[in-house]
């Protein structure tokens, strides 16, 4: 069974567990690190949780819902190995996975429904990386983090 790790802030606990119930019905093994209530918090906390688990090769891929899913993708891509795009259409996240190889997504649940976010989801982990000119480009982004 695949694993995915997932994390929202307070904003997002409605489209977390939708993404959950989602992907769980997909088959995938969930590993849900909050946060789990609509209690204020720090949405860099719960980015960097999920981040570590993709960056340590805990699980391949991760999803990320704040308010607008700006905060969380700036957070996740502070986190080295991390390539996490934000994405609040089809074709974002489906060129994300063809171009940049994301291992992460973001997304706002205040700004996108939670359909669109459900769709958004099966086109990120659906679609493959194309490699070639791509891998490339892939390997100089990933070379910045050692500058
Ligand atoms: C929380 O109010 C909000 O700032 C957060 O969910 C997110 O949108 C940050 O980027």
């Amino acid at each position: 069974m695949e694993k995915i790790v997932i994390g929202c802030d307070h904003a997002a606990v409605q489209m977390k567990n939708n993404v959950i119930n989602h992907l769980k019905s997909r088959g995938f093994d969930v590993i849900d690190v909050g946060t789990y209530s609509e209690e204020s918090c720090d949405y860099p906390d719960y980015a960097y949780a999920a981040a570590k688990k993709v960056a340590t090769g805990e699980v391949e891929k991760g999803i990320l819902i704040c308010g607008t899913g700006i905060g969380m993708s700036i957070a996740a891509n502070k986190v080295k190995g991390i390539r996490c795009a934000l994405c609040d259409n089809l074709f974002s996240a489906e060129m994300t996975r063809r171009h940049n190889d994301s291992n992460m997504l973001s997304m706002g649940a205040r700004v996108i429904s939670n359909q669109l976010a459900l769709k958004i989801v099966d086109m990120f982990l659906d679609t493959p990386f194309e490699g070639g000119r791509h891998q490339r480009r892939v390997e100089k982004l990933m070379a910045i983090e050692n500058e």
